[in-house]
């Protein structure tokens, strides 16, 4: 529509003008990753998010996605301004990992080490040795377990789970859950996959083990693009957030994505397929983060350097 170029324009001389750059996630609207794709932002899984802010020149970042992912932006680039079309956008992993609850339960647990999701709070990070996130979870806990270190996972139980099963590692839980990736139902997948035969089955792990075991390929969002892309397969059921299908179609322009089956649909079901606070940004509040400064992401000084620590552990392990 011509109010969304409007929009779009306005966008995108005020990132000029500010020296600014949009970094968006795959589960945000189509048109925030246009955007981000047209004016030499990025769009990635939380992974490349951390790392792109953390070496692009520009002094504001506009971080499209969830809270924990300004907060990482934050925490890398102390000096940058970082901005968040709402700061409402949060995450289930988070809000189910309160830090006083998490640091009593590490404390309890001195001879182990810590490895934390990203989707946590700075003040989660700020108390774990390791921050991870999808893209090389498996990896890190792997080199862990070789040092014969304890490991104590959180918040993300069905990721944990995966972790465990995939590395033969114990490791002591934190009992928390994504609400979209939670939503999808194995049995429901079982039947979809019978109507399509061919088609190969892409996960992301935090969905329950029984959606798992079903899956062709396990991974992050960036690894699922790839995957549609690489598999020969003309055909994909998906389980993950559906505004990563933009990015699919992109990558296998002559493939066909199914949304893998949720428990619910429509109204029934807030979470079902797409992340709420994910779908909380869009056109009208980026153009007021840049033309008031809202929603600026500050971490408090006195965690800083104690979340920044496990994180640049992850960006320099993933080099
Ligand atoms: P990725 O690290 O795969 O982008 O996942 C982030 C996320 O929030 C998934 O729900
Ligand atoms: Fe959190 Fe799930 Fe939303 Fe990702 S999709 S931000 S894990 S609630």
């Amino acid at each position: 529509t011509l109010q969304q170029d409007e929009y779009k324009n306005r966008i995108k001389q005020l990132l000029k003008e500010k020296d600014a750059c949009l970094v968006a996630h795959y589960y945000t609207d189509q048109v925030l990753q246009e955007l981000a794709d047209e004016t030499g932002g990025c769009v990635s899984d939380s992974l490349e998010m951390a790392r792109f802010g953390n070496t692009h020149p520009a002094k504001t970042l506009i971080v499209a996605g969830v809270k924990f992912m300004g907060e990482t932006a934050k925490i890398l680039n102390p000096e940058k301004r970082v901005l968040m079309p709402t700061l409402e956008a949060n995450c289930s992993l988070d809000i189910g990992c309160p830090a006083e609850e998490f640091t009593a339960f590490c404390d309890a647990h001195p001879d182990h080490e810590v490895v934390v999701y990203a989707n946590t709070s700075a003040a989660v990070k700020a108390r774990a040795d390791w921050v991870v996130t999808s893209g090389i979870a498996l990896k890190v806990v792997e080199h862990l377990a070789d040092q014969g270190k304890k490991i104590i996972w959180a918040p993300d139980k069905h990721l944990g789970a995966y972790v465990q099963k995939q590395t033969g590692i114990e490791m002591l839980m934190w009992d928390a859950a994504c609400i979209v990736h939670d939503e999808f139902k194995a049995q429901r997948l079982l039947d979809l996959k019978k109507v399509y035969p061919d088609a190969a089955v892409l996960v992301h792990p935090e969905s329950p083990d029984p959606v798992v075991e079903l899956a062709d390929m396990v991974g992050s969002t960036t690894q699922i693009i790839n995957a549609a892309r690489d598999l020969p397969n003309k055909q994909f059921i998906v389980a993950t957030d559906r505004a990563i299908f933009y990015k699919m179609r992109q990558a296998a322009p002559d493939k066909e994505f199914i949304e893998a089956p949720t428990g619910g649909s429509g109204a029934t079901c807030r979470s079902c397929a797409h992340c709420p606070w994910m779908a909380m940004n869009g056109l009208e509040n980026v153009l007021q983060a840049l033309e008031e400064g809202a929603d600026e992401i500050l971490v408090d000084e006195s965690l800083i350097d104690d979340a920044r620590r496990p994180l640049q552990r992850m960006l320099d392990f993933s080099a």
